[in-house]
């Protein structure tokens, strides 16, 4: 199979990851271009990697590099300048989600792929893991009979909440979007591409309840290093220290060893969690109503001590259940015996239980055209975003949203 050329704007967390793996699978990927506005991202791009580099898009886009594909990994509101101008340039694209920040956006960039002929792969990274691709397969058998509801669990990790939807990029929704879209987009995606069937219906509540200022410590500073509070669960040079994979949205010198502890300093990872300009959700629960009366329910929340989903699936034959970061799913067939899959040999490495990296094989089948397991373009991941923005549409009006 022929090696893919990939472009990579918004050489981030994302982008990186992208763009590495080329480097681990050279044989799949070689990077043609990288683009990113950081100096000190793009200092970092640099050391890793020989191809040119840009930090405007416009001059990347006027060098007129060969790429087979553009990984658009910058912020969500920068998605929709970005993936609009990489097609208009002739750029098939790898879109990070959410696909943008509004419906509008988002089919705004639908619209200009069917304009300018060119496809567009959405990073749904959870269908490329072990533990989503037997469930798929499991559900695909027949096994269950009928679904007839199913139950979804995101526990988002206090740490993580705090880190990226109360200091981080994704916490305020005019700046970013709202969370139901940020961190579950992939959940209404699983949900959809499950069940196979469109969603009609949404009712959905939830809100800001701790991250707040009322909940602030008597005597709480403004920046955690300046702070006396020293049981405070949210203090952030206790998550860093643990959480290196974080530290990279404040610096690129990572390593315990690295700049890092200064770099926090009164940087906005620093604050303190109830003096952010935070208003994005801390829980939410959603209630979706699909064709042929199946419901869902997906609960999303911030206070789990670890990151993780579980699911429930049941339908007339048999109920499935899991979860995903105790890497076992148990199949219950009414009157027999329990299945187990265990995916703790399987290969989870990375971010999103392997997911990453399964996808960017994925899409070097793709590119060969050859049958890519889970791949997902634009025109299905937009209905999974109507169910996202149906959910905060509902939880803002206090109404049912048809989808
Ligand atoms: N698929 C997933 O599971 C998943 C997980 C996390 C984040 N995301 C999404 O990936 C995207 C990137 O997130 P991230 O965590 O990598 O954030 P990030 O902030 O680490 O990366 C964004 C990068 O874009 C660069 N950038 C910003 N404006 C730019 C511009 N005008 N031109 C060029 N570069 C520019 C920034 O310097 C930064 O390096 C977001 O849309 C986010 O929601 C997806």
């Amino acid at each position: 199979m022929k090696t893919q050329k990939i472009a990579v704007v918004g050489y981030g967390q994302r982008g990186s990851i992208y763009a590495n793996y080329a480097l681990q699978k050279p044989e799949e990927f070689v990077v043609t271009a990288i683009v990113d506005n950081d100096p000190d991202r793009l200092d970092l791009a640099k050391s890793l990697h020989t191809c040119p580099t840009f930090s405007d898009y416009k001059d990347f886009l006027a060098a007129g590099i060969e790429a087979d594909i553009v990984a658009v990994a910058t912020q969500d509101k920068d998605h929709r300048e970005h993936a609009i101008a990489c097609m208009a340039a002739g750029y098939d694209l790898l879109l990070e989600k959410p696909i943008a920040t509004s419906l509008e956006d988002c089919e705004a960039i639908y619209e200009a792929s069917v304009k300018y002929g060119r496809k567009i792969i959405v990073c749904h990274v959870l269908r490329y893991t072990p533990f989503y691709s037997k469930l798929k397969e499991v559900v695909d058998s027949g096994v269950l009979g009928e679904i007839v509801t199913m139950n979804t669990t995101e526990c988002v990790g206090y740490y993580h909440q705090a880190h990226s939807f109360v200091r981080g990029p994704w916490r305020n929704s005019y700046e970013a979007c709202p969370m139901i879209l940020a961190k579950c987009c992939h959940d209404m995606d699983m949900i959809r591409y499950i069940l196979g069937k469109k969603c009609l219906s949404v009712s959905s509540f939830g809100g800001l309840t701790h991250f707040t200022g009322n909940n602030a410590p008597e005597g709480s500073a403004d920046y955690c290093s300046d702070c006396g509070c020293t049981d405070c669960v949210y203090k952030a040079q206790t998550i860093y220290e643990r959480e290196e994979f974080f530290r990279g949205y404040f610096t690129t010198d990572v390593s315990n060893e690295g700049n890092w502890r200064e770099k926090l300093v009164h940087s906005p990872y620093d604050r303190c969690v109830y003096k952010c300009d935070n208003d994005v959700v801390d829980h939410q629960v959603c209630i979706f109503e699909f064709e042929n009366g199946v419901t869902v329910s997906h609960t999303m929340n911030a206070f789990s001590k670890e990151i993780y989903r579980d699911i429930k699936i049941h339908g007339t034959k048999a109920e499935l259940v899991g979860n995903m970061e105790a890497l076992y799913l148990e199949l219950r067939p009414f009157g027999s015996d329990v299945v187990r899959y265990d995916f703790s040999d399987a290969n989870t490495s990375g971010n999103h239980g392997g997911g990453d990296i399964s996808m960017m094989h994925s899409l070097y089948l793709e590119r060969n055209g050859k049958p890519a397991p889970g791949i997902t373009y634009i025109d299905v991941s937009i209905d999974s975003h109507r169910m996202s923005f149906g959910a905060e549409k509902s939880r803002l009006t206090g109404k049912v949203v048809k989808i």
